[in-house]
């Protein structure tokens, strides 16, 4: 029988409904989740929304029941005006097509070229870290990994342009959460446009370069596409499928990489399994496919780093077709959120929760394998992250060159409190003191 319960829950005040706090308590769905449990009803950016926790919630969203779903309508409006004709606003056909033909440029063969610029870029910022002694990593990993996403993603080597450019995304990025959508130039939104528009054109540049002279990395793959039909990604498309993959590609990257090396330094003999790994291999030279592929416990690390420090904090879909889940009812125009951080902290399916143990992934334990979808950090269906194998392999290689030559300690007098929108990072940027082995 259908149901007629609207999910509990409170829809908060007048116009702003509860976006406010959405966007400012750290503990919001945690704490709802708590009072009513793995559906609740909420207000956020306009619309009325529900919030949903859990495994079996993530499968009903991201797969079983996808098709009652829309990315496009989803997103807050902010997302679609700052990142354009992408395949994050892409829905049903239309996505499958564009994300066939962008996906050879993230995976297999050509992921393999990239390692040599990833290596380059990476050794440059141990060398400046070095030098530098005491510093924000999280500040730092942003320049790094923008630098490797810039060079491989849109084609632009680290220097004036790529220090511009994060200049520009930084400006852009504050603008996707901005309560005020008003596009005034003084505004965040309004100053997130001018941002975007000052990379678009520099994108346009790149990719008519690169028409005339291809080179070894992602946009010139996408400039070659072709699909079934054998039809390409037009010149409007291309660069704003460009700035979505610079944009997806760095931030999240980033995030991880600093909660990766905070709980290396809280977890010293995590830090010397790992490093006692990284032994069996060459000590000098380049990685290959292969080694990376042999690194098990750091896999293990870095799945406990995206369970315990999901960087992103859920995925918002439109409703297109009224729907039920757990008894409740949804109708179709209001909005869904997925939520990442509250299902990694299931003590029904991850023993210890709040316990950083990457062990809880061995092939004894595998806790995530009881209930498909416990481990969502990078979505999953058919719109599971576009990127996973590029940031996977870049998130190895940086933390591999760390393991092999260099400690670090925390710098007392500082907060690590998760701080969760954009994507999350610990409160002060992680200031450390770094030195070789
Ligand atoms: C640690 C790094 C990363 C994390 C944690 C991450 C996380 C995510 C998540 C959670 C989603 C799904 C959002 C939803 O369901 O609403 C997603 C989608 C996506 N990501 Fe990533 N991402 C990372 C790196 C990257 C990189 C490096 C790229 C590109 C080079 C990328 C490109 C994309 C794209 C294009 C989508 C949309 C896929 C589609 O709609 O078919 N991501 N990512």
């Amino acid at each position: 029988m259908k149901s007629d319960r609207i999910p509990p829950g409170s829809f908060g005040i007048p116009v702003l409904g509860e976006t406010v706090q959405f966007v400012l308590e750290p503990n919001f769905v945690e704490k709802r989740y708590q009072k009513y449990g793995c559906i609740f009803k909420s207000h956020i950016f306009g619309r009325p929304t529900v919030i949903m926790v859990g495994p079996q919630a993530a499968e009903f969203v991201l797969s079983s029941h996808m098709d009652c779903f829309s990315w496009r309508q989803g997103w807050p409006n902010n997302f679609k005006v700052l990142l354009g004709e992408s395949l994050f606003v892409m829905d049903g056909e239309e996505h499958r097509q564009k994300r066939r033909l962008i996906m050879p440029a993230l995976h297999g063969a050509a992921l393999a070229k990239y390692i040599g610029t990833m290596e380059e870029i990476t050794r440059r910022y141990l060398q400046k870290w070095q030098e530098k002694l005491e510093f924000s990593w999280f500040d730092e990993f942003k320049q790094l990994t923008f630098d490797i996403a810039s060079e491989l993603l849109v084609g632009t080597k680290a220097g004036d342009d790529s220090a511009r450019l994060s200049r520009l995304f930084d400006t852009l990025t504050k603008g996707l959460f901005a309560v005020n959508p008003l596009p005034l130039p003084l505004t965040r939104f309004g100053k997130a446009i001018a941002a975007r528009n000052e990379i678009l054109d520099h994108i346009a540049k790149v990719v008519r370069e690169r028409q005339k002279n291809p080179a070894q990395d992602a946009l010139s793959l996408l400039i070659q596409a072709k699909d079934e039909e054998g039809k390409s990604l037009g010149q409007k498309e291309l660069i704003a499928q460009a700035l979505l993959l610079l944009f997806a590609g760095h931030e999240t990257t980033t995030s991880m990489l600093t909660w990766l090396c905070v709980e290396l330094a809280r977890h010293p003999e995590v830090m010397q399994r790992a490093r006692t790994e990284q032994m069996q291999f060459a000590p000098d030279g380049a990685f290959t496919l292969e080694q990376l592929g042999q690194m098990v416990y750091l896999d293990r690390v870095l799945l406990e780093v995206e369970r315990l420090h999901p960087s992103v904090g859920g995925g918002f879909r439109g409703v297109v077709k009224d729907f039920e889940f757990n008894g409740f009812h949804v109708p179709a125009g209001w909005q869904v959120l997925y939520a990442i951080p509250e299902t990694h902290r299931l003590s029904g399916i991850f023993s210890q929760p709040e316990r950083f143990d990457p062990d809880r992934f061995s092939p004894q334990r595998q806790e995530h394998k009881q209930h498909p979808f416990s481990l969502i950090g990078f979505g999953g269906g058919p719109r599971l992250c576009l990127g996973i194998a590029f940031a996977k392999m870049e998130m190895k290689i940086v933390a591999a060159h760390l393991l092999r030559g260099y400690q670090w300690e925390i710098l007392p007098n500082q907060s690590l409190k998760p701080v969760r929108i954009p994507t999350s990072r610990p409160q002060d940027g992680l200031r450390v003191r770094f030195q070789s082995l």
